[in-house]
């Protein structure tokens, strides 16, 4: 569906933004308007609705009424990133007028690609249709931004990546899954680690679309100077932007936590169930990283920067996004109680297929390479659900 093309045919720069419509895409569309670049959304809908744009462009444009300015501009496109005649169609129009190196340019000067799938449970059920989704469509997606000169690319990798080396970890180092060996200088003597390619502790199929999908990026990076590629490790996004307009609105029946507490706060759902109180952890419920959406979306306006400067030696790098604090989550179910007043129930169930006990980010590279550290805490992002969802009901 395209319409306005020709309105595009200047030479202002924009960034193109896969999945824009999702729970971090929007997100991370807003903070990126917010940071004052154009957005162009490819977004088929297939886990979003098409008013989030409206949303976004509102709260959007009353942050610049508040601090003066003008609101950038954002378009959005409802088709499939993996429809690569639509896709074409789109690059072409995104052509700039200036050459570079005997190469035309592209207007787009940075991609971050969200659109994937991410049902850990439903990937064991059909990888075939997590590895055609998550890893067919980014090759060939892939091949029609290196045709069209489009080679600053942030990509949405996952603590999945690191599987059961979690429960082997207090903090999950990027280096424990790597592309490339890597030495590290560790300990009070510095004696040096080396650290292997590859990752042993994968627990599912989404996890290793994940991983295979730094793997392709990796070699591309490696094939060809132009690229500059930031695969960024999502450890577990939760909350929402603060002004109560923008959530995360699953379709189909959720299967994250937090999804599935707001199903049991508004009612829908009678309880909560906890898979295992048996973990190694000291209330037996699972521990992860929860970081707010907001301060994730944040990181990649960090990551686009970096890939625009091409800060990275090798075109490549893979980087946390954690806030490197643990919560179980009991912790989250009482976070949410005490943020909306209400009781959570919950039943104890046997653990979930392809879990780890606990993950946590190693926060280091994230500060040191990106300049960025979240600020939001985890009774923050249950508060701002707590908000969305008042704002909804009304
Ligand atoms: C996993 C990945 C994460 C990825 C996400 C995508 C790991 C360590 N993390 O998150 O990087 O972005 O998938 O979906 O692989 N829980 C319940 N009851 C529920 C739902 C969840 O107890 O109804 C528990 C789970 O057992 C888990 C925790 O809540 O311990 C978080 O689960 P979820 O929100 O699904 O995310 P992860 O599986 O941790």
């Amino acid at each position: 569906m395209f319409d306005n093309t020709i309105l595009h045919r200047t030479n202002e720069p924009w960034i193109l933004i896969t999945g824009g419509l999702g729970f971090i895409g929007s997100h991370t569309t807003l903070e990126v308007l917010k940071a004052g670049q154009n957005v162009v959304i490819v977004d088929d809908l297939s886990n979003s609705f098409p008013d989030v744009f409206q949303r976004i462009m509102s709260v959007a444009e009353a942050h610049f009424a508040k601090i003066g300015g003008i609101c950038p501009k954002a378009v959005v496109h409802h088709v499939s990133y993996q429809h690569t005649p639509s896709m074409r169609l789109l690059l072409e129009t995104y052509r700039s007028m200036d050459f570079i190196h005997g190469k035309q340019r592209s207007n787009i000067t940075g991609v971050i690609h969200f659109a994937s799938f991410k049902a850990v449970e439903e990937s064991i059920r059909q990888p075939l249709r997590y590895y055609r989704h998550n890893l067919n469509g980014l090759v060939d997606f892939l091949d029609l931004l290196e045709e069209y000169n489009v080679k600053n690319f942030v990509f949405s990798s996952s603590a999945a990546v690191y599987g059961n080396l979690a429960d082997k970890s207090d903090f999950l180092r990027e280096e424990q899954v790597s592309h490339e060996e890597e030495l590290i200088r560790e300990g009070i003597d510095s004696t040096n680690t080396r650290f292997h390619l590859g990752s042993t502790g994968i627990t599912n199929p989404y996890g290793r679309t994940k991983y295979f999908g730094e793997a392709i990026l990796s070699d591309l990076a490696r094939s060809d100077p132009g690229w500059n590629i930031i695969c960024l490790r999502y450890f577990n996004p939760v909350g929402c932007d603060a002004s109560g307009m923008l959530g995360e609105d699953p379709k189909g029946v959720p299967s994250n936590l937090l999804p599935v507490v707001v199903k049991v706060l508004t009612g829908e759902w009678k309880e909560l169930q906890v898979f295992g109180n048996d973990w190694d952890t000291p209330d037996g419920s699972p521990i992860r990283d929860f970081i707010h959406v907001s301060d994730l979306a944040r990181g990649h306006i960090a990551a686009l920067d970096a890939a625009q400067h091409g800060d990275f030696a090798g075109g490549f790098r893979t980087i946390n996004l954690g806030t490197g604090s643990g919560h179980s989550v009991l912790e989250v179910v009482a976070a949410m109680e005490a943020a909306s007043g209400r009781k959570v129930p919950i039943k104890i169930s046997r653990r979930r297929a392809g879990d780890v006990g606990s993950s946590v980010a190693a926060t280091d590279r994230a500060a040191r390479e990106l300049g960025w550290k979240p600020t939001e805490t985890l009774l923050d992002a249950c508060t701002d659900l707590w908000n969305y969802l008042q704002i909804r009901e009304a």
